[in-house]
């Protein structure tokens, strides 16, 4: 049988049991009320009957009883009286009455002998008669018995009434049930699983535009969000099929995320990867009584997050969410992204005087500064510098928990956080392939030296087999820095120290985003933003854009573009009411007093030059300080007409590399600092001095009158660049290059 029919049949079988015992227990009292109405009507007539026959009877006066008698017969029901002796002898009786009783005087004289107000109910005839005896004495001694005769027939038919409306109503019902269930199956059930299985032989086919299914409602939501996780799945391995089967075509050899998991199962001979950092990739924060998760801002997880993804493994990370330890296991461990598990975060927690110490003082308020020329002094404190090394330690102590039973573990360590660690796990684990990526610059030897543990920072470096910097010239600046800290061996040569047994490669790696994800990321949203309603979303008016976005930090010269928009618009008037410079800026460090100090001088110079060109409906600067998800931040690189990274100093700086790989209409300018690491691969954006507010002011200008040939060749020369070196070929790189160590080698030369 057919669902729908089952579900009809179903319905109407429990309707019509319920709708027939209603009326049953309907009848019933009705029937129960009627009966007990005719009682009391014959009661009271009886009674109201007695002193008349009485009175008749002990007089003797049998024509006035006969008169009595037919006086109420034919009443309304009733269909007369009789007057019995007491042994049951009519005595009288409405005239009215004489064929019935005679055609039923047995059970009469039954009823004559029953108690009074003991009612029968016989029928006669067609009739059905109530039969209301009352005994009455007269004479002091003798008995006496009247009988009152009612038709009751109309009770049946009043009966017989309710049970055809209760039938009538139950057909009606049955008619609604049946087309409201056919209706609710079809639009509910039958019609969403037509269209999803049509979506899904699409899909098949490959001739789906969109990753949601067509089907809605919370019946669906579960299909629905597996379905739509299973066809962006399908679509990406398709993707990633079509490129490798055109790269081959091509003979191109672009590193995608496949191309990594194969690339790292063979070189590492299915051994898993562990990453280390002081930032987690994904963060659990409290919103009311929700948990939500964020992705930090900044290059490391933005870089980190899509090899792990391809490659699975453990990355161990402070966490450092509010609402961290409510999502993980008994062991703080979680699978994340939480929409489709690819790989282990360990998190570990650190108490306020770990975190005041080892964060945000040795390693922000200290090694930050050191190493970044933005002429903010470094802080060393000897609390600080304890807190530091047992952090590292405690770290060290977590990733041998998650290494045990692996040989050779490859660990990649990231940043100025863990400068101990390397150290830390090669006492323990001399197996182990240990190695440091530096993602910051490395500043020259006197200005390392500044600080009071710069032999220990070295050493625990050194216990590395390989050290990554952005670029050469950091690599450079390490290897002179060693050579005046500590006694070494360095290989100019082959750029590696040696110490004691062990070596240490030292290699430039520049680090780069996931290009293909950051196209896609940018066709994400249905419709293309436009300029005009996202400055009316943000409530103003402008025709030309220019975005910044950075974690708020001084190192970012983000008081140095505030001041080139404000020369830019003075030098150049006619852009005012017509250029607008939006900078998002992700809260950071916020617990650091020179970070405090910054963000609000950020606030003052934006208020000021804001105040300065104060016109209705424009703004020159829009500053919007939160932490803003990835898909945002897409809509204002593809929209902006340009980028300004204009940092003081940056290791590599990836929001650079992210507005490159989001636009891919070729359109958009890139005004780049030529202190940030980014500036040594993106020779086509316009490259400047961020000191120099007259040269960027001008670069703004350059960016907005750029023939439009000249914008799409730079951009796309710039866009082929990162094509060809993505955050897959940088793993790739440094994956291959730690595996590909001799570590036997490294114990035959002693220093
Ligand atoms: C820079 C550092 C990273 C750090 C990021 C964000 O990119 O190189 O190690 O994670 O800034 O800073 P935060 O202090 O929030 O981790």
């Amino acid at each position: 049988m057919r669902i729908t029919l089952k579900l009809i049949v179903s319905l109407i079988v429990v309707v019509v049991f319920v709708a027939l015992i209603s009326a049953w227990f309907n009848v019933r009292q009705e029937k129960a009320k009627l009966y007990d109405e005719v009682r009391s009507h014959s009661a009271l007539l009886a009674e109201s009957f007695k002193e008349s026959v009485r009175h008749n009877l002990e007089t003797g006066n049998n024509a006035g009883l006969q008169k009595l008698a037919d006086k109420f017969q034919n009443q309304k029901q009733l269909e007369g009286v009789a007057v019995y002796d007491a042994d049951g002898n009519l005595i009288s009786g409405s005239s009215a009455l004489a064929p019935e009783m005679l055609a039923r005087a047995p059970e009469i004289n039954a009823l004559i002998g029953a108690a009074s107000g003991a009612d029968r109910v016989y029928a006669i005839g067609d009739k059905k008669i109530f039969l209301y005896p009352l005994t009455l004495t007269f004479n002091e001694t003798k008995k006496a018995r009247i009988v009152l005769f009612t038709n009751i027939s109309y009770i049946d038919y009043d009966l017989f009434k309710i049970w055809k409306r209760t039938l009538l109503r139950l057909l009606a019902q049955m008619v609604l049930i049946s087309l409201v269930t056919l209706l609710i199956v079809r639009w509910n059930l039958v019609d969403p699983i037509i269209q999803m299985a049509e979506w899904m032989k699409n899909l098949r086919i490959g001739d789906v535009h969109g990753h949601a299914p067509p089907i809605k409602g919370d019946i669906f939501a579960p299909i629905a969000k597996e379905a739509t996780t299973l066809a962006t799945n399908l679509q990406a391995a398709r993707r990633a099929a079509q490129n490798e089967a055109r790269l081959r075509h091509k003979g191109e050899s672009l590193w995608t995320p496949e191309r990594l998991k194969e690339h790292i199962k063979i070189k590492m001979e299915g051994r898993p990867l562990f990453v280390v950092s002081n930032r987690e990739p994904y963060m659990h924060i409290k919103e009311g009584k929700d948990i939500r998760t964020i992705i930090p801002a900044g290059g490391l997880v933005t870089a980190l997050d899509p090899i792990l993804k391809a490659a699975g493994g453990t990355w161990v990370a402070h966490g450092s969410g509010e609402a961290d330890f409510e999502v993980t296991d008994n062991k703080n461990r979680i699978k994340v992204p939480q929409e489709e598990p690819a790989y282990n975060l360990r998190r570990i927690p650190l108490g306020k005087e770990e975190e005041d110490g080892y964060y945000y003082g040795f390693s922000n308020e200290g090694i930050w500064p050191l190493c970044h020329i933005a002429h903010i002094r470094p802080i060393f404190r000897r609390e600080d510098w304890k807190y530091y090394y047992e952090v590292n330690k405690k770290f060290s102590e977590t990733v041998f928990e998650e290494i045990e039973g692996v040989k050779e573990p490859c660990v990649l360590i990231q940043d100025y956080h863990f400068m101990l660690l390397p150290g830390l796990i090669k006492a323990a684990r001399p197996d182990a392939r240990v190695s440091v990526f530096w993602h910051i610059p490395w500043p020259n030897p006197e200005t390392f030296g500044i600080c009071p543990w710069q032999k220990e920072l070295i050493m625990g470096l050194l216990g590395a087999d390989l050290i990554g910097f952005q670029t050469q010239f950091y690599c450079n600046n390490f290897l002179d820095t060693v050579d005046r800290t500590i006694e070494s061996r360095i290989d100019w040569e082959h750029f590696s120290v040696q110490k004691e047994l062990h070596t240490t490669m030292v290699k430039p790696f520049p680090i780069s985003v996931d290009f293909q994800q950051s196209g896609k990321e940018n066709k994400a949203p249905a419709v293309k933003p436009e300029l005009k309603s996202v400055m009316k979303e943000m409530g103003i008016k402008a025709d030309y854009l220019g975005v910044g976005v950075d974690r708020i930090d001084y190192t970012k010269g983000m008081l140095e573009r505030v001041k080139a928009v404000e020369r830019f618009l003075e030098k150049y008037p006619q852009y005012q009411r017509k250029f607008s410079f939006i900078q998002l800026g992700a809260p950071s460090r916020t617990h650091i007093p020179q970070y405090h100090r910054f963000l609000a001088e950020l606030h003052a110079e934006v208020d000021r030059v804001n105040w300065k060109f104060k016109a209705k409906d424009w703004k020159a600067i829009v500053f919007v300080e939160k932490h803003h998800d990835r898909s945002e931040i897409t809509k204002f690189y593809k929209i902006a007409d340009a980028c300004l990274v204009t940092s003081l100093h940056d290791g590599m700086n990836l929001v650079a590399k992210e507005f490159v790989a989001a636009r891919d209409d070729n359109s958009g300018v890139l005004i780049l600092s030529r202190f940030a690491g980014a500036s040594r691969e993106l020779k086509d954006a316009l490259i400047v001095n961020p000191y120099d507010i007259e040269q960027m002011a001008d670069a703004i200008y350059y960016a907005l009158t750029m023939p439009k040939t000249e914008i799409e060749e730079r951009m796309g020369r710039m866009r082929q660049d990162l094509h060809d070196n993505n955050i897959y070929k940088w793993a790739a790189n440094l994956i291959g290059e730690l595996v590909k160590l001799r570590m036997d080698d490294f114990k035959l030369t002693e220093v």
